[in-house]
């Protein structure tokens, strides 16, 4: 399945040194969006998405574990049938391969934080130090962060700073650079994809926001603030587990269980003899109940509320999805509308505004590596 908008060559005529890429390969699907920069504003160029299902033989919409090389012939495959012109690129990194906490540390000047890192991060990560890449963010003290890693009743005090310490394996850095050799790309940086969902779906402000990834896998769960993560969650099940339920209890294949997830969604049809309303909410209420725990705890242990959720990921396009969510947070939810920080023709509004919640990670990436160009 690919879905691929090809207005650039008559539209735009592509100058190819302006334009950016970012590469987002998730377990189910790869997605790509190329952007340049015209009069200050981001500009899009084309898009698009693979199934990855193929590749690995299991029907669209799974969840895949390709190697190296069958996920860099998939971005060629994808690079070539976008129409994409550039190869300058940013790519993503699972949430999976990375770990994010929060660290309390003695005061202390950078080069000796530099330092004090790796000795601190040890303690924090389940493999040895020499199989991780190491990234730190020191949290202004006015924006002092309460998280879950924290105890509320901790005051901030002037001996100590918060560090955001940011871990990805090296085998994810190492796959992204075998991908970006296969595919002939210039990719400048790999980035966890919550930073670039951050970068394209969140609203300006100061209250804390929730963006709920519901892929095909998993349900990743983050809430910023400030402009900063405050938490992160994996909850291990996806919207395959949506389509894998329907396929067993209608006694059918996944292929038309898929078919059935996306045409049906959460709507309700009379007269029916098995209710896949039921048992797609079977799946649900628990990844909902799972979502419910992270935004109380934050709540209570902060004292602020989540003003407003963000659905991204493949998962939500599911009808009657973000109804659903926002009668069970109490909390208003939208879907991500990322396209919306960039330029495209009008007629292309309504196509890009159901593609958004896919896109939100590639987007982010093609941003940044926008903004890194000045
Ligand atoms: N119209 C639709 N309605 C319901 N579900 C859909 C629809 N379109 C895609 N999906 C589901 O979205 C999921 C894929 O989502 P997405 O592409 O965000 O996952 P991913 O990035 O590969 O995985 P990850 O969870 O690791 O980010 C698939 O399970 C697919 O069935
Ligand atoms: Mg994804």
């Amino acid at each position: 399945m690919i879905d691929i908008v090809n207005f650039f060559k008559s539209a735009f005529q592509s100058d190819n040194n302006k334009s950016v890429l970012g590469i987002d390969i998730g377990p189910s699907s790869i997605k790509v969006v190329q952007l340049k920069r015209r009069k200050g504003r981001a500009i899009l160029e084309t898009y698009g998405e693979l199934s990855l299902g193929p590749y690995a033989g299991v029907e669209i919409g799974r969840a895949t574990n390709l190697t190296t090389e069958q996920t860099a012939q998939a971005v060629v495959d994808v690079l070539r049938e976008s129409n994409v012109t550039t190869n300058k690129c940013g790519i993503s990194i699972p949430m999976g391969s990375s770990l994010v906490s929060f660290i309390k540390l003695p005061k202390t000047d950078p080069k000796q934080l530099a330092q004090m890192i790796p000795l601190e991060a040890r303690k924090y990560i389940p493999v040895p130090i020499s199989e991780v890449s190491l990234d730190y963010l020191v949290i202004p003290r006015n924006e002092n962060i309460v998280s879950e890693y924290q105890n509320s009743e901790e005051k901030p005090d002037d001996k100590t700073i918060d560090v955001l310490l940011v871990v990805i394996h090296n085998d994810a850095m190492a796959k992204n650079k075998e991908i970006t050799q296969i595919a002939k790309l210039d990719t400048q940086f790999s980035e966890i994809e919550i930073f670039s969902s951050m970068r394209s779906v969140l609203e300006p402000g100061t209250a804390p926001q929730m963006i709920i990834d519901f892929g095909s896998g998993s349900t990743k769960v983050y809430i910023i603030e400030k402009g900063i993560l405050r938490t992160s969650h994996m909850i291990s099940r996806g919207s395959q587990d949506i389509t894998l339920a329907i396929s067993k209890s209608l006694g059918i294949k996944v292929e038309e269980a898929e078919k059935i997830k996306r045409e049906r969604g959460l709507l309700k049809k009379e007269n029916e003899s098995m209710d896949i309303n039921e048992i797609t909410s079977l799946t649900l209420d628990y990844i909902f109940s799972e979502i419910s725990r992270v935004l109380l705890n934050y709540q209570k242990k902060t004292g602020r509320n989540i003003s407003k959720i963000f659905l991204t990921g493949g998962g939500v396009l599911l009808k009657g999805l973000r109804e659903k969510a926002e009668a069970s947070f109490s909390v208003p939810v939208a879907l991500a509308d990322p396209f919306s920080k960039l330029e495209y023709p009008a007629f292309l509004e309504n196509v890009l505004k159901q593609a958004g919640p896919s896109f939100a990670v590639a987007i982010g990436l093609a941003l940044r590596r926008l903004q890194d160009m000045g």
